[in-house]
């Protein structure tokens, strides 16, 4: 007799092989939440040498509002589908793929596109999620970890018993290098509201109120002489007061723009544009400025999709070597909240209003 759950399945499957449609998101002007609209149309075809994926989890984070509001520097032309990072089992083979089957599990990062029943992405742009995992914690690991990773292994380059400080630590990124902080040893401090305080604690960190308290002040008052690196999420001139909380040979680590946006919308008057041209620019003046003024305190920019351009491997190994930790239960994924993809629009909301704690999922084709 087959369980409930089988039974479930095995109807689903059938719905879903006696259509040959699928509901996916798009924006067709840059803006707020509402511009995030639900269509139904034909699934895609994959290409020579493309997987089609149905979708089982697709990651919701500040770059895909960022893309949005059109400010993000990855914004695709109008219209586009977001979604940076997806989990998904195989569903149809183009000519020419191998090493695939159907019904097995991968992860890709495709930067935009992910909010969506079914993909096709060329078979090189997935990774095999080993069995068992969870579809919405493994989609976790995908933008937010791997930043993550990188950032505390490749950028600053970490070892046991550095001081560090995040800031958005309460936040999807801010949780994972907070986690992956804590493997090292590291000792940390976190900026956050008052409501990510607890949060922080628990993951080790000691918090920073950054509405009440001056970060840079705090630093110094708690560690003397600064910390050997700083997690910058905020952009423009905040990576410039991360700078005076380094120790000399510290490092700040720049990589995103929270600071754009205020209640989940374009801070400034600026047309996306203007302002993409604006925020690469007062990176690269910082990037020069702290090598030429004294006091041996570096700016480095990252960015997970520049890595992944230019070494796939890497991206690649370092995403396995997290399924690895999450498989080991060495690393705990924090789900804020799970939406079924219609209701797109309501996760941008409540990402847009603060307060989230970990990572908000989309969930497909009757997932939960
Ligand atoms: N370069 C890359 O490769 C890369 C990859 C991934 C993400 N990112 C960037 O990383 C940033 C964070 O993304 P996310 O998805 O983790 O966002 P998130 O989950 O919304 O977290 C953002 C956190 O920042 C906090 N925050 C807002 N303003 C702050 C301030 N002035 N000081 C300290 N904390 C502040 C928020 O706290 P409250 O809500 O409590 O105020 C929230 O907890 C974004 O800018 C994103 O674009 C970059």
């Amino acid at each position: 007799m087959p369980t409930q759950l089988e039974e479930a399945r095995r109807q689903e499957a059938h719905a879903n092989a006696s259509t040959t449609r699928h509901t996916r998101i798009v924006v067709t002007h840059y803006g707020g939440p509402d511009e995030l609209r639900v269509v139904e149309e034909e699934r895609p075809e994959p290409k020579s040498g493309e997987v089609r994926v149905r979708v089982l989890a697709a990651g919701v984070a500040l770059p895909d509002v960022m893309m949005r509001e059109g400010i993000h520097p990855e914004t695709p032309k109008l219209p586009f589908t977001p979604g940076w990072d997806l989990v998904g089992a195989v569903d149809r083979l183009g000519d020419g793929v191998t090493g695939f089957q159907a019904g097995q599990i991968v992860a890709a990062l495709p930067i935009h596109g992910a909010y969506a029943e079914f993909v096709c992405l060329p078979q090189h742009e997935l990774v095999p999620v080993p069995p068992g995992l969870d579809a919405v914690e493994a989609v976790s690991l995908v933008l937010n970890y791997v930043t993550a990773y990188q950032m505390l292994h490749r950028s600053a380059e970490v070892k046991p018993g550095q001081r560090v400080l995040i800031h958005g630590a309460a936040g999807g990124v801010g949780t994972a290098l907070l986690q992956l902080g804590r493997l090292v040893g590291l000792e940390m401090y976190g900026t956050c509201s008052s409501r990510g305080a607890p949060v922080v604690s628990d993951l080790g960190g000691i918090p920073i109120d950054y509405q009440h308290q001056d970060f840079v002040m705090e630093i110094r008052r708690l560690t003397g002489k600064g910390v050997d690196a700083v997690f910058d999420s905020i952009g423009g001139t905040h990576i410039w007061r991360s700078r005076k909380a380094l120790r000399p040979d510290g490092r700040v680590v720049a990589y995103g723009l929270t600071g754009s946006l205020q209640g989940g919308r374009l801070a400034s008057g600026r047309s996306g544009s203007r302002h993409r041209f604006r925020a690469l620019a007062i990176f690269g003046v910082y990037i020069a400025g702290s090598w030429l003024l004294p006091g041996r305190k570096r700016v480095v920019l990252y960015s997970i999709q520049t890595l992944m351009r230019l070494r796939r491997s890497l991206f690649r190994q370092d995403l396995i070597a997290l399924f690895d930790l999450l498989q080991q239960h060495k690393i705990t994924p924090l789900i804020a909240h799970r939406f079924p993809l219609s209701e797109a629009r309501q996760a941008h909301e409540l990402l847009g209003k603060g307060g989230v704690t970990g990572k908000i999922v989309l969930l497909c084709n009757g997932n939960r």
